[in-house]
């Protein structure tokens, strides 16, 4: 029995700010972010987006096709979450109105959880055929300004459902995985940003990386010729070339630059113009891929690597289904990116500064341009989130 991702959705924040109005005001050549970064915009969550209201936009869209009614697993992969006892899923289960015979939790291990949650929720479905689990892996990234990762910020949320005969991706069994306990990039409880060891964290992904993939390999006896692409977590859309180019030289390939582009044509588009989205950037560039216009995918071998700092990695492998562009939310995707407010560098540093007030009194929050959900406001130290109408004020 085949099982993997049967519907994917991708959201991400309403408001872009481009790189080279960044490297205008850090005085740094637009070059080494456009080129040696791979990176052109960073998607900005306003003051009344966080990773629940971006989570239950990315899920909408299944929600209004009917692809949730009988879900029983949700499971909500983030490293922004915003309690530290109550779900943020709970949160999304609420809006979105899901089956209350449902089990909620929310996974964390920095970028990878949503990988741990697409294994846990297939293995829930191996264990009965008929059941269906939603993951959502929803994050905003946040370094502090002047920080080398301040270029690499972004924010973003891909739902997909999980379940048996997918129409999209059917995952093979085989997956090679690699823990180790390093301190490369954190975030204590204390602090609204990451901390990163910038250039270690870069070696760490790829011996994680290598590590994996020796593990993948020996199970399945696959080869970089079984692969149509790759897909990687993107901290950076560059990412994936340094880690493809290590891949190949690692297993004595012939790779050149055209063909290391040719094996990650399409991954890394919509990563760009996001910027990292943490516990969802590997399932960003998946998005990616299958919404690319060209080459028909259908039964063809993706490998997807999968990196969470701290660190656990995950190789794992899946073949596209036929008929699959049909369960895609394609045109949607572009519309989203392509009707994005562009900020100036006064409102990205305004909107940066906001801060959530911790007094407990009641606050009503200012309404920016959001998706179909919102934080409205927090009183008595409780988040209050609403669905928004159409044509919702922007800046
Ligand atoms: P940096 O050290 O300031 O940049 O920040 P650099 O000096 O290494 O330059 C970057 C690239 O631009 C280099 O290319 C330069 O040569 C090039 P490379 O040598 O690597 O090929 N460059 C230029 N190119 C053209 N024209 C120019 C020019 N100038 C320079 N004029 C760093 C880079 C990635 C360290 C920084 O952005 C950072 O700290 N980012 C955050 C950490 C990160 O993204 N780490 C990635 C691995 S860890 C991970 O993926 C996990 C994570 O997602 C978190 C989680 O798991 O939750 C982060």
């Amino acid at each position: 029995m085949n099982i993997g991702i049967d519907s994917i959705s991708f959201y991400t924040a309403q408001y872009a700010f481009d790189l080279e109005k960044l490297a205008e005001a850090r005085s740094v050549d637009p070059k080494k972010y456009l080129q040696g970064l791979g990176q052109e915009r960073m998607s900005v969550a306003p003051p009344d987006e966080d990773a629940v209201t971006l989570g239950a936009s990315a899920a909408h869209p299944l929600r209004r096709d009917g692809k949730l009614d009988d879900i029983d697993l949700l499971l909500f992969a983030t490293e922004s979450g915003v309690d530290q006892s109550k779900a943020g899923g709970l949160f999304i289960h609420g809006l979105l109105d899901l089956p209350s015979r449902c089990r909620v939790l929310e996974v964390k291990q920095a970028c990878y959880s949503a990988t741990a949650a697409l294994q846990l929720a297939a293995a829930h479905v191996r264990g009965s055929p008929g059941r269906k689990a939603l993951v959502i892996a929803s994050d905003v990234a946040r370094y502090e300004l002047e920080n080398p990762g301040e270029a690499t910020q972004g924010c973003g949320a891909v739902a997909f459902t999980v379940a048996a005969d997918p129409a999209v991706l059917a995952l093979d069994p085989e997956a090679g995985y690699h823990a180790e306990d390093v301190m490369d990039f954190w975030r204590p409880n204390y602090r609204r940003e990451a901390l990163v060891d910038g250039k270690y964290s870069t070696r760490v992904y790829i011996d994680t990386m290598l590590h994996c993939w020796r593990d993948y390999a020996g199970q399945s006896g696959r080869g970089l010729e079984d692969f149509e692409r790759f897909c990687y977590h993107l901290p950076f859309s560059r990412m994936a070339e340094k880690a493809q180019v290590r891949l190949a030289r690692a297993l004595h390939a012939e790779a050149d630059g055209k063909r290391i582009e040719e094996w990650l044509e399409g991954t890394r588009e919509y990563a760009r113009v996001t910027g990292n989205c943490y516990a969802a950037s590997l399932y960003v560039a998946l998005t990616s891929l299958l919404d690319a216009p060209g080459k028909d995918l259908a039964q063809c071998r993706l490998g997807l690597f999968s990196y969470g700092s701290g660190c656990v990695g995950e190789w794992f492998s899946g073949v596209v289904q036929p008929g699959y562009r049909q369960a895609l939310y394609t045109q949607q995707h572009r519309a989203m990116l392509a009707n994005r407010e562009p900020l100036t560098y006064r409102q990205y540093e305004d909107i940066y500064h906001f801060l959530l007030p911790e007094d407990g009194a009641d606050h009503v929050l200012p309404q920016y341009r959001t998706g179909p959900y919102r934080l409205a406001g927090i009183s008595n130290h409780k988040r209050t989130y609403e669905a928004v109408d159409e044509g919702t004020p922007s800046l």
